[in-house]
């Protein structure tokens, strides 16, 4: 199967999980294409069987890059099977009122967009102290606390779990037929 996976980060997790998801779909035989959905102008989604999208809640919003991306090519995301990584810190809990919101900002995005994916996956992210300047710091350890998380300021801390993602993906991938003909793949005859 010819595969894209088209992401936005902010602090580095959902590039990891992207990552992690084209070596699982290339491992399992498929060709897949990754890329930062800031460098996708002129993609041609027609040359897919499927797409990955990924992209993390930052104050209640996916990445600009990525609504833009998927605005963009909604039409051509209709027509083909697709999986949402919808990466956040509200998924790596049990919190009705914080799944409640990922419903809420799934809406959003949706309505933004122009695009229902076919799939979705509310998929747990990190805190990545590493990454964050002072207030996102403080902020962040806020939240942790709220949460009765245990964190310690100098370390990140990884909630996603890795092994659910890999039967995510491969659940999707297995449910995905060829939809392009590898001459037109290729180009020319
Ligand atoms: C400033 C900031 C705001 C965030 N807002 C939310 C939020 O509204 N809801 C949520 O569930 N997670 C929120 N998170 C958690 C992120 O979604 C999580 O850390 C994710 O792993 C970030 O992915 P990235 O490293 O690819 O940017 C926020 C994180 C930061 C740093």
């Amino acid at each position: 199967m010819y595969l894209v996976i088209v992401y936005a980060t902010t602090d580095g997790q959902t590039r990891k999980i992207a990552r992690f998801a084209a070596d699982r779909l290339a491992a399992t035989g498929h060709s897949v294409e990754l890329l930062d959905a800031q460098d996708t102008e002129g993609l041609d989604l027609a040359r897919f069987d499927g797409a990955v999208l990924a992209g993390s809640l930052h104050a209640g919003g996916y990445q600009k890059s990525l609504a833009r991306f998927a605005t963009d090519q909604a039409a051509a995301l209709a027509l083909m099977p697709t999986l949402f990584l919808a990466v956040s810190l509200s998924a790596a809990g049990n919190d009705p009122d914080d799944w409640a919101g990922l419903r809420r900002c799934l809406a959003e995005f949706e309505a933004d967009t122009g695009w229902t994916p076919g799939r979705v996956e509310h998929v747990a992210g990190a805190f990545r102290f590493s990454e964050y300047d002072f207030f996102r710091a403080w902020a962040m350890r806020r939240i942790a606390d709220q949460k009765g998380e245990q964190v310690d300021p100098g370390k990140d801390k990884e909630y996603t779990d890795w092994a659910a993602l890999v039967l995510t993906l491969d659940g999707w991938v297995a449910g995905l037929s060829p939809r392009v003909s590898p001459r037109v793949k290729g180009g020319a005859a």
